[in-house]
């Protein structure tokens, strides 16, 4: 059987993205106002999606009763390049470039596989991770959705040793957070880091944030509205919506498959203590020297 990742320029390639992330990396052209959401997957990007969404486009739904969000899935409206830059691309391109402006877009690339026009220009990042057990336990139930219909099975224990090795989408996981990390250091300005336990402890301080990053602060008056922003995002919400309860992502993926628990912490009604004690030993090695931490219980 055909295998399920690549390991390709220093991470693992899902074999279903290979000529998405090809496509992207050769004919995607940046423009200096676009905004990108980059995560690792799991980790909160369809929350940030919505909020970045929402937050660009506040000026033209004031009062949010027909907000875009209410109807379709934050995955619609902010594409993943790497995933719909198939098929006819050239075609995709054009209708890409005549989008409305600021262009939202999303990825999991790794930094450095980010297509030059986007590393080299003017453009936002707002990067979302979330702590390993978590993003580890959120990816299993996900991906066992599709391996249950795949001849690809496999056990937790598996899944985990695998994580444990870096084999895993996109991953290592702590590759790809940390290519960011150095980014965001180095270059505030275009890379805003945020984890997802933060945004769950203080939405309100992070919503700011990312306004203030993106250029368009909320100013006093607009404080309803920065409220009205955060509930139409919240878990709850989004996950209570008939697009998000009923809908499909690019036909494979039903919408509800991308709101499950929305909790820091689930990680330990999965994890045994021997994948504590593993996993916990790799990330502070991992991590080390890097001032990177994650808070793993709320
Ligand atoms: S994906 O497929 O990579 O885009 O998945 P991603 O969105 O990164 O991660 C899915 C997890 O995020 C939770 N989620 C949310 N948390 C808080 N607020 C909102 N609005 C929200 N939307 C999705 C989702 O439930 C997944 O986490 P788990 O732990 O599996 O519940």
């Amino acid at each position: 059987k055909a295998p399920y990742f690549y390991f390709f320029q220093n991470f693992w390639c899902p074999s279903i993205s290979l000529q998405g992330v090809h496509n992207f990396q050769k004919y995607f052209q940046a423009k200096d106002n676009d905004v990108f959401v980059a995560s690792f997957p799991k980790s909160g990007t369809t929350w940030l999606k919505a909020l970045t969404f929402a937050i660009i486009n506040c000026q033209h739904f004031e009062s949010l009763v027909n907000h875009p969000l209410l109807t379709s899935n934050p995955h619609e409206l902010v594409p993943f390049l790497e995933f719909s830059l198939v098929g006819d691309v050239d075609e995709k391109i054009v209708k890409l470039s005549h989008m409305t402006e600021p262009r939202n877009f999303a990825t999991h690339l790794p930094f450095p596989s980010l297509p030059t026009s986007i590393k080299e220009s003017n453009i936002r990042i707002i990067y979302i991770c979330r702590n390993p057990f978590d993003t580890f336990v959120s990816g299993w139930h996900f991906f066992s959705i599709f391996m249950s219909e795949s001849s690809h099975k496999i056990t937790i224990e598996e899944a985990f040793e695998r994580f444990c090795n870096g084999v895993i989408g996109f991953g290592p996981w702590w590759s790809h957070v940390l290519g960011y990390w150095k980014e965001s250091i180095t270059r505030p300005n275009k890379v805003l880091f945020l984890k997802y336990e933060d945004l769950k402890e203080d939405i309100s301080f992070h919503v700011k944030r990312i306004a203030d990053f993106l250029g368009c602060p909320f100013i006093e008056e607009e404080k309803g509205m920065m409220e009205s922003i955060i509930k139409l995002c919240s878990f709850d919400k989004m996950k209570d919506l008939e697009v998000n309860k009923f809908g499909h992502h690019l036909k494979i993926i039903e919408n509800k498959h991308f709101f499950r628990k929305g909790e820091i912490g689930d990680w330990v009604n999965h994890f045994s203590p021997s994948m504590i004690e593993k996993l916990s030993k790799i990330i502070e090695e991992k991590l080390s020297g890097s001032g990177l931490s994650f808070k793993t219980q709320s």
